[in-house]
């Protein structure tokens, strides 16, 4: 079965983008399937950066067919310019197509998302303020709008009237900020329409065809499985599921069409957002991996948290998801450390030592790394390209997790640069030697 799910196994930001960038240079269709513009994936080729937010990470490929497909929320003004921009760029956008499930986000959920997090002061979730909660919610409420509104006028409109009813009277007495106008709100999508009609499609339908007709498909995950509704650092999270399951819902495409999970981790861990983050540095160690990294998000701008790699938060990503192989970014930027430490274990408040993922959060709240020291390195690494070219001691870091978490490690990055990485074949030549 040619399906493989790309997933983000720690709190997002692992290097998604450049990791399915790579994969789709030998894929016929790339698929979005949860989160929205609160998405930020990088892809550098040559002096060329780009950052796309819902547009899927294989746009770069002209004969690569995209999908934003129906678990996403997407932004409509938010998609065009992004679609304008990559036009002015000269990227071919003829293979974009959009779920007509997917859900809109209005500018009445940004409104929300923005005094939600004011309102709840130092208790703020810290979201990206993309209106992605307040968007699912009315997905799950059964009052959202969905792309395929937007080819119906009269529906749009009454769509509106009706999420707008309940909306307008919270905008207003909760928070103090203006009603909005049904008629306007539809005539402002309305001049988003035009643009994104041809892209619109029956993304399921083009999907199921695509891998029966033995096409290899990409599903690329957006946030990461820490940043999971249901299963990560609730509620500090996003509010979709970024696990590798998701993209069976999100997508219309049934469990037995993926035979293949790529679980994406930074050779450390960084978190945007506010939450428990357990190996997380407040020193220079933690100064020197924000630098070295540049560890600054992609679509706030905002500093990220940087910390040790958690294998306990790592094994859990694998088990959530079923990772098959693991893709370990950003190695470069661990070079020129004397020691480098993984997190082999929690230990709780009560001095009890956790291998397995804690389930409840007052006793995740509590724990405290418990680390195993590496010899470090101090070769720049960046841009290489064969295992054997790694200095012993990043070889050894690298098999040490990958014997951590039972999973092989196909995939290491060494560099932003699109081909900055050791691949797969290099690696699976050096597992058979
Ligand atoms: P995503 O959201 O998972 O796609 O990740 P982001 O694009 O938000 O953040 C990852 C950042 O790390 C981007 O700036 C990438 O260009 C960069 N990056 C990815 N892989 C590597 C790597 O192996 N080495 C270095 N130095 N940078 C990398
Ligand atoms: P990519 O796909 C990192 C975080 C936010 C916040 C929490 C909830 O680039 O890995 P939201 O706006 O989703 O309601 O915010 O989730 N967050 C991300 N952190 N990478 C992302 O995406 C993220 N998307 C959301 O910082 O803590
Ligand atoms: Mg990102």
């Amino acid at each position: 079965m040619p399906g493989t799910v790309v997933v983000g196994a720690q709190w997002g930001d692992e290097g998604k983008g450049k990791v399915v960038d790579l994969l789709a240079e030998r894929s016929d269709v790339v698929a979005r399937f949860q989160g929205g513009n609160n998405a930020g994936h990088t892809i550098v080729t040559g002096d060329q950066v780009y950052r796309l937010h819902v547009v899927p990470s294989g746009i770069l490929y002209p004969d690569t067919l995209c999908v934003v497909g129906n678990g996403t929320v997407v932004d409509p003004g938010g998609l065009c310019e992004e679609i304008d921009e990559l036009d002015a760029r000269g990227v071919d956008l003829s293979g974009l197509r959009l779920s007509g499930n997917a859900h809109l986000i209005m500018p009445y959920h940004v409104m929300l998302d923005g005094a939600a997090e004011m309102r709840l002061g130092r208790f703020s979730i810290g979201t990206t303020r993309r209106g992605i909660g307040p968007c699912y919610q009315d997905k799950a409420a059964r009052v959202g709008i969905r792309a395929q509104d937007l080819l119906d006028p009269k529906i749009l409109v009454r769509k509106l009237e009706v999420a707008l009813e309940a909306k307008n009277e919270i905008l207003d007495r909760l928070f103090g900020l203006p009603r909005l106008d049904p008629e306007v709100v539809a005539e402002q999508q309305l001049a988003h329409a035009e643009r994104l009609r041809p892209f619109i499609a029956d993304t399921a339908l083009l999907l199921d065809t695509a891998l029966r007709d033995g096409k290899q498909v990409l599903f690329e995950g957006a946030q990461g499985t820490m940043l999971d509704i249901d299963h990560g650092t609730y509620p500090f999270v996003t509010s979709s599921n970024p696990i590798a399951g998701a993209a069976c819902t999100g997508s219309g495409v049934g469990p037995t069409l993926i035979d293949r999970v790529l679980g994406v981790s930074k050779a450390y861990v960084t978190r945007v957002g506010e939450g428990p983050f357990p190996t997380e540095l407040d020193d220079e160690d933690g100064r020197r991996m924000l630098e070295r990294g540049n560890e600054f998000g992609t679509t706030t701008g905002r500093q990220r948290r940087c910390g040790w790699l958690d294998l306990v938060a790592l094994r859990y990503a694998v088990r959530l998801s079923g990772v098959t192989e693991i893709a370990l970014t950003k190695l470069d930027v661990l070079s020129g450390f004397k020691q480098v430490k993984v997190c082999e274990a929690y230990e709780t408040r009560e001095g009890e030592r956790l291998v397995e993922f804690p389930y409840h959060q007052t006793v995740f709240h509590g724990c405290r790394p418990l680390y195993r020291s590496l010899s470090g390195w101090d070769d720049d690494i960046s841009g290489c390209r064969r295992l054997a070219d790694l200095p012993a001691a990043a070889r050894e870091y690298v098999e040490t997790i990958s014997g951590a978490v039972d999973v092989p490690i196909t995939l290491i990055g060494t560099g932003q640069g699109r081909h900055e990485v050791i691949d797969e074949v290099e690696l699976s030549a050096a597992r058979r030697a």
